[in-house]
């Protein structure tokens, strides 16, 4: 086995999966609650047993893990389950990429490199925080993959949502939220490189565009044809859950090693040119 996705299934680790498999590698991949009918070695997990994790991984004996598995609202997966897969692939020799986020960060700095120091003020950020120290202890040739919000030509949640508000839908985008979006194809072919590579350590990963929840959304508006006009603004600081507000990766040093193009969101959100 090449290669082995955990959350296979989900919005990044399909575009993994797809893309590996068209590169021409031997894939296995994982789902939790969504079993998948597309052509690869599709295994159910539940990263919370973290005995049936190794055990998986022990069968398999991949050269590569790539790990997309999280649940923002559950430590168990994105911490505990996390470093378990980080245990099974220094079993077996394989090399680690586990991907984490920008939320590992507060915002007080608002620009944040490689070298820069977590301070997560969110469950999740904390869970994520830990959850790259313990995976760095226990296989150090892991490559810790922070990435931002995530866009998929109309798969991801923040394009649903966009289209929904424009219908009349409930809700806001947040005008002093700031991000990094990234597409999710860039994206997976930057972790397949890295997962290929002799790299470790953490590599920031992200589009090279910050846009605000709001503008970006106007973005995907325009693209898609609807009327940016509707879009309800609101803010975050005020209305919002607790969290980070303005949160940019700096990916200058990752991205110099990859051949993969980090685009940014006004370029892969243009609409198309008849
Ligand atoms: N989405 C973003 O904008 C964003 C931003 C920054 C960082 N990230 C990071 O990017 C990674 C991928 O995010 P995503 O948006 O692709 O996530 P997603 O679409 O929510 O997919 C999550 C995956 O985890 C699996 N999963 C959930 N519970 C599990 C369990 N108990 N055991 C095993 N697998 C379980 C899901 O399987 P089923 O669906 O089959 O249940 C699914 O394959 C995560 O590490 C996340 O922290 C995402």
């Amino acid at each position: 086995m090449d290669l082995f996705v955990v959350g296979g299934s989900g919005l990044l680790g399909a575009h993994v999966v797809r893309r590996a498999q068209r590169s021409g590698a031997r894939v296995a991949a994982t789902f939790h609650e969504h079993p998948q009918t597309t052509d690869a070695d599709w295994h159910p997990l539940d990263l919370r047993d973290q005995q049936a994790t190794q055990a998986l991984i022990e069968q398999l004996r991949p050269r590569m893990v790539i790990n997309c598995a999280y649940r923002k609202d559950d430590r168990a997966i994105t911490a505990d389950g996390a470093v378990a897969v980080a245990h099974g692939a220094a079993q077996v020799g394989a090399h680690l990429v586990h991907v984490s986020t920008d939320v590992v960060f507060s915002g007080a700095r608002v620009h944040y490199d490689e070298d820069s120091t977590p301070d997560p003020i969110s469950a999740y950020g904390r869970a994520k925080a830990f959850a790259e120290t313990a995976i760095a202890g226990v296989a150090p040739s892991a490559v810790i993959a922070r990435t931002s919000l995530i866009i998929a030509d109309g798969d991801s949640p923040t394009e649903a949502l966009v289209h929904s508000l424009t219908g009349g839908a409930p809700g806001v985008l947040f005008t002093d939220e700031v991000r990094c979006p990234v597409h999710a194809a860039d994206l997976a072919d930057a972790l397949l490189e890295l997962a290929a590579s002799a790299r470790s350590g953490i590599h920031h990963v992200a589009g090279a565009d910050a846009l605000s929840r709001y503008d970006l959304g106007v973005l995907i508006a325009r693209r898609d044809g609807l009327d940016p006009g509707s879009l309800p603004q609101g803010h975050r600081a005020a209305s919002g859950p607790p969290g980070p507000l303005d949160v940019r990766l700096d990916c200058t040093r990752t991205q110099a090693v990859l051949r993969t193009r980090l685009r940014g969101a006004r370029q892969f959100l243009a609409p198309p040119t008849s």
